[in-house]
């Protein structure tokens, strides 16, 4: 093979923004020659669209599947259906790409790695656009090469997705249990709590307090402070919402060796001369200072327009061909979904039970405590898919 030919799987708003990306050249080495959706607008546009270049249009996911058109498929459809699909596809051994988040709870996602587990000839990814950013990518080779030492505290206050009422009353699948399988955790925060575990590490327990349509009339949580504890001791703190403005989108890791700070573009790492354990050790002062030195990173507009463009989700398509392809390491390998998606999970079980809540968390509590709210959000009078 030298062109993988691609399908995908939902061509709503971030499906079409993929296929724009392969027809406007900007994924080498593969080809799109499919693409599904089961609503007629979306068929009505893709034959506008793509379907004069050549693509060809199903209504069914089986169906695309099972076409022989396509080598490998990227799921864009609502997130329930990620693992469903992605099951299916491995099945037919097709190469598969997932959007975040992998799934809406760790049962569903689990068994889809299990089975992507048995298929070691197929490239299995996902959609964690944020690991090519170039400060988180920095920030990763700060903890790998142990310069921020032992880590802490890694604290997020990612609370800067305002959502007005306008947009959960735009109707469909988003802010339902049933439709979406959360709020803020499950739609805006996947990337977050990816780059959390991916930076942190995995906490072995979570605290949180979730508040369930704060200032909005919504039937899931959008107000989220969430307490960690890690296997060495450090803790952690994920705080976010979608009602405040502005909001603060900031991550901070405080390591042994060094301080780093990311917000607004900028990186900022507190290199300490030496580390604070060894420093402490041998200190006599009542109230010093440990010398350091500052390192700064920026993306200004013109970066983040191009990490938009040829970074970001086209980095990542670009990466898995090549995985098909050569072999290139994956950035962000499909079983690893599971990760962030464990500690979504586990922040609203607490939140739902008041309970501190250990990992690996219990996944059929997990699912009964899902079915609960999705029985209340029937019965109810507020918003229904
Ligand atoms: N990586 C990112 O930065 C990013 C950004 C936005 C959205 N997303 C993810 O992309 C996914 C889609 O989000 P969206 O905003 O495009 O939603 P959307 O509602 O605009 O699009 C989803 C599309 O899937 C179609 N669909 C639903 N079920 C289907 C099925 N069984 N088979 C085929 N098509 C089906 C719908 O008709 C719709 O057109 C979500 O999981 C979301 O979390 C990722």
């Amino acid at each position: 093979m030298n062109k993988v030919r691609f399908g995908i799987i939902g061509i709503g708003k971030m499906g079409s923004q993929h296929c724009m990306r392969f027809t406007h050249g900007l994924i080498k080495n593969a080809v799109l020659t499919a693409v599904c959706d089961i609503a007629p607008e979306r068929k009505k546009w893709a034959e506008e669209k793509v379907v004069p270049k050549g693509v060809k249009f199903f209504d069914d996911y089986k169906s695309l599947i099972d076409s022989g058109e396509v080598d490998a498929v990227l799921i864009a459809t609502p997130h329930y259906d990620h693992p469903v699909i992605a099951k299916y596809s491995l099945e037919k051994g097709l190469h598969t790409l997932i959007e975040k988040p992998a799934g809406v709870y760790t049962k569903a996602v689990r068994e889809m790695n299990e089975l992507a587990a048995t298929k070691p000839e197929l490239t299995f990814g996902i959609m964690y656009n944020q690991r090519t950013n170039k400060l988180y990518r920095f920030a990763k080779e700060l903890v790998e090469t142990g310069r921020l030492g032992q880590m802490k505290r890694i604290n997020w206050i990612i609370t800067n997705w305002y959502r007005p009422q306008a947009y959960y009353d735009q109707g469909g699948w988003r802010g339902t249990w049933a439709g979406e399988g959360g709020g803020v955790l499950i739609n805006q925060c996947p990337h977050q709590l990816d780059l959390f575990q991916w930076l942190g590490g995995m906490p072995v327990s979570v605290r949180a307090h979730t508040e369930i349509g704060k200032n909005r009339n919504i039937n899931v949580e959008n107000d989220v402070t969430a307490f960690m504890e890690y296997a060495n001791g450090a803790t952690g703190v994920f705080i976010t919402s979608t009602h405040d403005f502005p909001g603060t989108n900031r991550l901070e890791i405080d390591g042994d060796k060094g301080k780093l700070v990311i917000e607004g573009g900028k990186l900022t790492f507190t290199e300490l001369a030496v580390g604070e354990t060894e420093f402490n050790a041998v200190n006599k002062k009542f109230m010093p200072r440990i010398p350091s030195k500052k390192i700064k990173k920026h993306i200004g507009l013109l970066g983040q327009a191009k990490m938009f463009l040829f970074e970001q989700h086209t980095g990542i398509i670009n990466n898995f061909v090549s995985n098909i392809l050569f072999k290139t390491p994956l950035i962000a390998p499909g079983e690893e979904g599971i990760r962030g998606l464990t500690i979504s999970n586990a922040i609203h079980l607490s939140g739902w039970t008041g309970e501190k809540v250990t990992l690996p968390i219990d996944e059929e509590r997990y699912i009964e405590e899902l079915e609960k709210r999705k029985e209340e959000e029937r019965a109810s009078a507020k918003k229904k898919v």
